[in-house]
């Protein structure tokens, strides 16, 4: 199988003017906030070394956090699950993992990283359940090649993930969605459930809203939504 090239990505430490945000990845959250050029020193060691938990524990993986609403909910509200972050952003980076670490979390830990590097930051079976929220949709003709849920992207987390786990990908974007759902059926994971219309559906009641979500729904429009299982 095509692996996904590697994306480069502008340099934290050689940014001209760093906003204070970026300033922050290497100040005061450097604990739980790394940069592209720190966080691979973490892999393999997201739980002894950066958690200090038990191997036992599950760490769970959001790509695309945005300002870390589900992030920051998920690691306050499920203290017995450890999640990492990546964004690109630094200001909504920052912001949610400043809301996590307020809240007393001991258990978040956010990258600037690009998705699509994921294996430089994890291992086989590091990784347990997996969030991809309202990811940018690449709607234009040429862009498709950007979308995150494409099928090189999701053999390299059925590899990462621990059998058993899963993958939630929620988007506004039908087009999208639809594209993804062949990506879907040519990769190694097994389909849950699935629905053109999540809020209509019998899974909007365990559905926790994000940002993103909140402005799409104030606008009427319909959230797609899938649940994987990454078999034994
Ligand atoms: C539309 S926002 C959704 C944010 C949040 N998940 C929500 O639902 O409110 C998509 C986010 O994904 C981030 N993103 C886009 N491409 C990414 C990539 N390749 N790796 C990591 N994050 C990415 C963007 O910076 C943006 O903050």
């Amino acid at each position: 199988m095509e692996s996904t090239p590697r994306r480069r990505l502008n340099l934290t430490r050689t940014l001209p003017n760093p906003s204070r945000y970026a300033m922050s990845l290497e100040g005061e959250l450097s604990h739980v906030a790394f940069s592209e050029e720190r966080a691979p020193a973490n892999k393999g060691l997201w739980r002894s070394e950066v958690f200090k938990v038990a191997d036992e524990m599950p760490v769970d993986l959001e790509i695309g956090t945005g300002n870390g609403y589900h992030f920051s909910h998920r690691s306050l509200t499920v203290p017995e699950r450890c999640i990492v972050g990546l964004e690109l952003k630094y200001k909504p980076l920052i912001q949610g993992i400043r809301r996590a670490v307020k809240g007393g979390a001991k258990n978040a830990a956010i990258c600037r990283f690009h998705a699509f590097n994921i294996d430089e930051l994890f291992t086989e079976g590091e990784v347990n359940d997996v969030y991809i929220h309202f990811p940018d949709p690449w709607t234009s003709p040429k862009k498709p090649k950007n979308r995150i849920v494409n099928r090189n992207l999701l053999a390299t987390l059925h590899r990462l993930q621990r059998p058993g786990s899963t993958l939630e990908f929620k988007t506004d974007s039908r087009e999208m969605f639809l594209w993804a759902l062949e990506e879907i059926a040519a990769s190694p994971y097994k389909v849950l459930h699935q629905t053109l219309n999540l809020h209509a559906s019998e899974y909007a009641a365990g559905n926790f809203v994000t940002f993103f979500e909140s402005l799409f729904l104030r606008d009427g429009i319909e959230i797609n939504y899938i649940k994987l299982r990454r078999e034994g």
